[in-house]
């Protein structure tokens, strides 16, 4: 009873943006994103779209944004005024990844980092079908989420009670996945959590 009523305090306090940022500069780790993904991030010139980007926090360790071409887009217009503000340099926009603004094939490289965790599989469905074609044909897509993982108690008790609601196994997250060709599977330590790492291309149609 007192631990779910501080859950939903939690919950309420990081949906202020600015607690949000704090949290996200606190708690996490994305020096450890930005190495697992530094073969397909350390190219200049790149066109990157930050797929639900909250406050900015990870672009700025993730993103090189002097030489690289920054997109971020964020469904709560707070978060996304936070991190346009984070990252000048860059572009952020409030938007609903599941029908994104944009012309098809504008991007080299999509990410999601700890986002579908937050969405049903019918969603993270409608997103990766925009996501396809936002991305330019020869695009990749990278993916971090967070796993439960035996032995860990510390971090499952925290992903128990975590706001996103849809923490999956591998499978369940390599189930939304089917119509992407998988380059890259393996998983790393995110923080206190351990997370699937995924490197997508997009399957030619048939
Ligand atoms: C845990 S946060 C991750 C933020 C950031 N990517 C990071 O690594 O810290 C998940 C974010 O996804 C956003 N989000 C959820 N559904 C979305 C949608 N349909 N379109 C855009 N953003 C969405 C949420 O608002 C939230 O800011």
């Amino acid at each position: 009873m007192m631990n779910s009523l501080l859950t939903r305090l939690a919950h309420r306090l990081l949906e202020v943006p600015m607690i949000f940022e704090l949290q996200e500069s606190l708690c996490n780790d994305y020096g450890s994103i930005r190495k697992e993904f530094s073969e397909y991030l350390s190219k200049d010139g790149l066109k990157i779209l930050d797929i639900g980007c909250g406050t900015g926090v990870s672009a700025s360790v993730i993103v090189d944004m002097e030489h690289q071409s920054y997109t971020g887009i964020e469904l709560m217009s707070g978060y996304a005024a936070i991190a346009a503000k984070r990252n000048p340099k860059g572009k952020v926009l409030a938007m609903d990844a599941t029908k994104m603004d944009f012309p098809s094939h504008s991007f080299d490289l999509a990410f999601f980092s700890g986002v579908w965790h937050h969405m049903d599989d019918k969603t993270v469905r409608r997103v990766l079908v925009e996501t396809k074609r936002v991305l330019k044909t020869k695009g990749v897509l990278l993916v971090a989420e967070p796993l439960f993982t035996p032995g860990r108690w510390y971090s499952n008790m925290l992903l128990k009670r975590d706001r996103g609601r849809h923490i999956r196994t591998r499978d369940g997250y390599l189930a939304l996945v089917k119509d992407w060709y998988t380059e890259r599977e393996r998983t790393f330590n995110f923080s206190l959590h351990r997370s699937l790492s995924l490197v997508l291309r997009p399957k030619a149609p048939r």
